[in-house]
């Protein structure tokens, strides 16, 4: 039985297209493991704080000293414990502004700890967290994957750098671009997201297994 961490970040609730997307490709990995184990973190809906002086001092390894960091900590702690148990990552991530949206980027700011998911060794930093396979739902208004606002994609070259950071370099990137552009062009690019998750959940348990 495999297990998949799923991490909606979406603020847009079921209009979302990441999160009907990350929907289809958990549907897709069930129907190979019917007894498929899913983890769900909607971070849109359930954001996690960002970081104060007392939650990033706990998570930078200081033994906490009051309620608030203690508490980051314990969540810190079971965010990558789920992290950890999971075969398969599934991750919808929206474009907001170039980037990911905050809420997502607050999971990574819990996430990437070290000693816990990386650390440092003399050759520089091993991530710690080996062995799982990514796919990633990125949903954006325009086109970035060519053309000229290619440069302007601050969105997968930071996913790839904090995923590749903690041992997670099997990463597929499925990318629903021009949503904007029009309903025709919307579709399409929502049908070739989905072509793509098939083939990509086709192989995903196998790889992880
Ligand atoms: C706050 C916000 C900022 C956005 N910024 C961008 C952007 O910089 N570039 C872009 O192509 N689309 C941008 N969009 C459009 C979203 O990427 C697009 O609507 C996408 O479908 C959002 O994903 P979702 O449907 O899963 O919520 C933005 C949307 C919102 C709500």
């Amino acid at each position: 039985m495999s297990t998949v961490l799923v991490l909606n970040s979406s603020a847009s609730g079921a209009a979302s297209v990441s999160r009907q997307l990350v929907e289809r490709a958990v549907a897709d990995l069930r129907a190979q493991d019917p007894g498929l184990r899913v983890v769900t973190r909607d971070l849109g809906a359930n954001p996690i704080p960002h970081l104060t002086l007392e939650s990033a001092t706990a998570l930078r390894g200081a033994d906490p000293v009051n309620q608030e960091q203690a508490a980051a900590q314990a969540l810190s702690n079971e965010l990558i414990s789920e992290l950890k148990a999971a075969d398969v990552i599934v991750i919808g991530a929206p474009m907001y502004n170039f980037g990911i949206p905050s809420t997502l980027k607050a999971w990574f700011d819990y996430v990437l700890r070290a000693g816990l998911t990386f650390r440092y060794t003399e050759a520089g930093p091993e991530g710690l967290v080996t062995g799982k396979r990514a796919i990633v739902v990125e949903s954006r208004g325009g086109l970035y994957s060519e053309g000229p606002a290619q440069t302007m994609d601050a969105q997968e070259p930071h996913l790839r750098t904090m995923l590749g950071f903690i041992g997670i370099s099997d990463v597929s990137f499925v990318r629903a671009e021009r949503l904007a552009f029009g309903p025709e062009i919307r579709d399409q690019a929502i049908d070739g997201a989905k072509a793509e998750i098939e083939r990509l959940t086709g192989t995903a348990l196998a790889v992880a297994a």
